[in-house]
Order: C-alpha cells, then structure tokens, then sequence
C-alpha cells in the first residue's frame, strides 16, 4: 500500500483534480465526511488528508511514504526529503509587503508578522537587514495595520488580500508552487510505485502545460 499526504484545503482541491485525470478513484475525497484516511483498494493506494503545513513531516517521518505540498512549506520547514516534481499549480509568490505609502527606517531593525519566520530570517539576512519576527498564524495582514509590525512576510497569490487591506508588495522573494515529495526510506523500498506515480504525474503536467 502507497500511502500518500495529501494537503486539505485550497491547494487539496486541485490535486484531487489531478490524480482524478489520471484515473485515481478519489470519489471519497470530494464527499464533505470528516475521515481521514481514504483507502483505494484497487490502485493500492491510501491517502492521509492533513494540514497543508503538515504534509513535510508526514513524509519526512514515512508516516506518508509521498505527498503534495507547496514550495512554501518545504522552505520554511527545511525537511529531510526528495522533491520529485514541481507540479505546476497552486502557483503564489512569497513576498514582503506594507501599508501603501511606508516608508521604512534603515537605522532601526525591520518588525516582521509572518507564519514563515526561517524564510524571512533567511532572506533579511542575505540583504544585511537586521529584523525583528514576529509569528503568526494567519490573517497575517492585519499586523502592520495594527502597528504590531512594519511590514509582512507571506504568501500572494492573486493580490486581493492585499488590496483589500491597503498593502502593497515591497520586495519580492520567491515563487512558490505545488511539489510532488517523497520518504528517503520509502524510495528504496517502495522504488517501484512511486516510480510509476511520478512518471504519471509528470506526464499530466506536460500534456496540462502544451495545452495552454
Ligand atoms: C493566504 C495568505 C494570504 C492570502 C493570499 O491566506 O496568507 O492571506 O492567502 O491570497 P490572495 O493574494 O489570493 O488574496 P489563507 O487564505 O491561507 O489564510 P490565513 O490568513 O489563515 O493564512
């Protein structure tokens, strides 16, 4: 059996698209039930719906032997796996942003909000930019309207967020989108199925890509 981490939520539903394309019986997944583990008898195949943030860890520790998580996650988290495939969907940006009109003080440390606090660490540091972080665990917009920090560290994909609250990118960081992860252990093991998946995979992507 091929367990598979797979992420609740947003980026969830477009990979239930994904592995329904290629001939997966994910009929359970789209039904509103509270389990968590879907079994495929046929393929072989169980998935584990998780956190998106949590993904990672399920893998690295080969309580999922793959799984589906965003760029993001696997930045922050650092985790111990193989990423196989960049999959070409839940595409965002990681960026810094502001209130419309900030203006920011080089003479004293940069405050902060994210849920991300080792990519900004990482990334303010490779610009020599003292900071001050400050975690947080979503609506991460509403700090710096609040003057609990200078400026954000999150993900942006199509803006509204932003907009909505008057805030504006200020330095971008990096793109992010869905990759296909993989178990260390799992690889030797399980070599020959998650071969086989990942081959599947990569060719939906590429027909999906000569399509646009
Ligand atoms: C994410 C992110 C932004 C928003 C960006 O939040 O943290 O708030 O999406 O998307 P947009 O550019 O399309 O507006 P999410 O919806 O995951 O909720 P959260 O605030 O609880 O983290």
């Amino acid at each position: 059996m091929l367990n598979i981490a797979l992420p609740k939520g947003r980026l969830g539903d477009k990979v239930y698209t994904l592995f329904k394309s290629l001939g997966y019986d994910c009929e359970a997944m789209e039904k509103d039930d509270r389990r968590l583990v879907l079994t495929d008898e046929n393929s072989n195949i169980s998935y584990l719906l998780v956190k998106p943030s949590d993904v990672a860890i399920y893998v690295e520790h080969g309580a999922a032997d793959v799984g589906v998580v965003g760029k993001d996650v696997l930045l922050e988290g650092e985790n111990d796996v193989y990423e196989l495939l960049d999959l070409d969907f839940g595409k965002c940006r990681m960026a810094e942003a502001a209130p419309v009109g900030f203006h920011e003080d080089i003479q004293r440390p940069l405050c902060v909000a994210t849920k991300y606090p080792n990519i900004a660490k990482k990334f303010y540091a490779g610009l020599s930019r003292e900071i001050e972080v400050i975690k947080l665990n979503g609506s991460i917009e509403l700090a710096p309207l609040l003057q609990l920090s200078d400026v954000i560290v999150d993900i942006v994909e199509t803006g509204t967020t932003l907009k909505q609250n008057d805030l504006e990118v200020t330095r971008e960081i990096v793109p992010v989108s869905a990759r296909f992860i993989a178990n260390k252990a799992s690889m030797k093991f399980k070599d020959q199925q998650i071969k086989e998946l990942t081959q599947k995979l990569a060719e939906e992507i590429q027909r999906r890509r000569t399509q646009k």
